[in-house]
């Protein structure tokens, strides 16, 4: 059953994990509701592919993944036929000396199922045990427009016509998550049908549950300077600033080194767990990080 408010949302998530700010729960209670899809914009690493799996965890639907990259195309998203398999099948058929009544049955059963590569929008439009699947279109400022006007119909009827074998209609439509780092903008068209929800860097109370609930082994003083020392980083001119991901790496890397509390040694030895940019750790490395580590340990001393 979906959540009836969104509390029960939030609690839904968490129970998988996943750390909900109000407003992400707000618009993921809306999104489910209403039927509609939700569009998710943000930084790299903040959670907006694990939403979708926590909503198939939680929901127990199934999750079907369309991962967008440049130059991807309906056929590719949609289905293929099978063609190696049809070719084998006609050699098959001919050495076997086809008369003319099995060439016609051939010609009709080359487009069948049997030959059909089904891909993730056909299969989000399918049936399945358990309900409806969440369907996650990952990354889609990846592809180009042509696509994006495509995925608009798709998205308006959930339907798709199989020229050879006729339309496939969903018998409930799926769960939409639409995912995009915004490396450009997707078209307004496209947002229109969606409830969109910028997804920010997590404040610190936010962002140490997330911490406790991702990296449950790490103590919680050591938590605690791991997220203040990586929040006060994203305030820092960087190139690529750490997301949440960087944040549960780090403290894992820390405990595997034993580290009970941040030192500059220490966090040197380690910001590759943080920064993936060679002049982003040449800036942050040494005193830089000193610096930091001491303005979050007065700040944590202030209370
Ligand atoms: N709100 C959250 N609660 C719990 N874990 C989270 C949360 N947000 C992010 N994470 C953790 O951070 C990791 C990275 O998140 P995710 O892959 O969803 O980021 P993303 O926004 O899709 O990034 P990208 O744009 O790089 O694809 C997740 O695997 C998860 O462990
Ligand atoms: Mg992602």
């Amino acid at each position: 059953m979906l959540p009836q408010t969104i509390d029960e949302t939030a609690e839904l998530l968490s129970a998988t994990d996943y750390v909900c700010s109000r407003p992400l729960a707000t618009v993921t209670f809306l999104a489910l509701k209403l039927g509609r899809p939700l569009f998710l914009e943000g930084e790299a690493g903040v959670g907006k592919t694990e939403i979708a799996k926590a909503l198939a965890t939680a929901l127990g639907r199934r999750l079907i993944r369309l991962q967008c990259y440049e130059g991807l195309d309906a056929a590719s998203a949609v289905y293929e036929w099978n063609y190696a398999a049809q070719m084998i099948e006609i050699r098959l058929a001919e050495a076997g000396g086809a008369g003319s009544a099995d060439r016609a049955a051939l010609a009709r059963d080359l487009f069948s199922e049997r030959f059909l590569t089904a891909r993730p929008l056909l299969e989000a439009m399918r049936p399945q045990e358990g309900g409806a699947p969440v369907l996650l279109i990952d990354e889609l400022d990846r592809t180009d427009e042509p696509f994006e006007a495509f995925l608009l119909e798709a998205l308006s009827d959930f339907q798709v016509t199989i020229p050879e074998l006729g339309t496939v209609t969903a018998p409930e439509p799926p769960i939409v998550v639409l995912t995009s780092n915004r490396t450009r903008e997707v078209h307004d068209a496209l947002k229109r049908r969606c409830l969109y929800h910028w997804v920010d860097y997590p404040d610190f109370e936010t962002e140490l549950a997330i911490l406790r609930a991702r990296a449950p082994e790490a103590q919680e003083a050591l938590s605690r300077e791991v997220v203040g020392f990586v929040q006060r980083l994203r305030t820092e001119d960087l190139f690529k600033k750490p997301g949440i991901a960087e944040t549960i790496d780090w403290a894992k890397a820390l405990m595997a080194l034993d580290s009970l509390a941040l030192s500059p040694q220490v966090i040197s030895d380690t910001l590759g767990a943080l920064l993936k940019y060679q002049d982003d750790i040449m800036r942050i490395q040494g005193s830089e990080a000193a610096r930091i580590l001491s303005e979050v340990q007065r700040e944590a001393a202030a209370g």
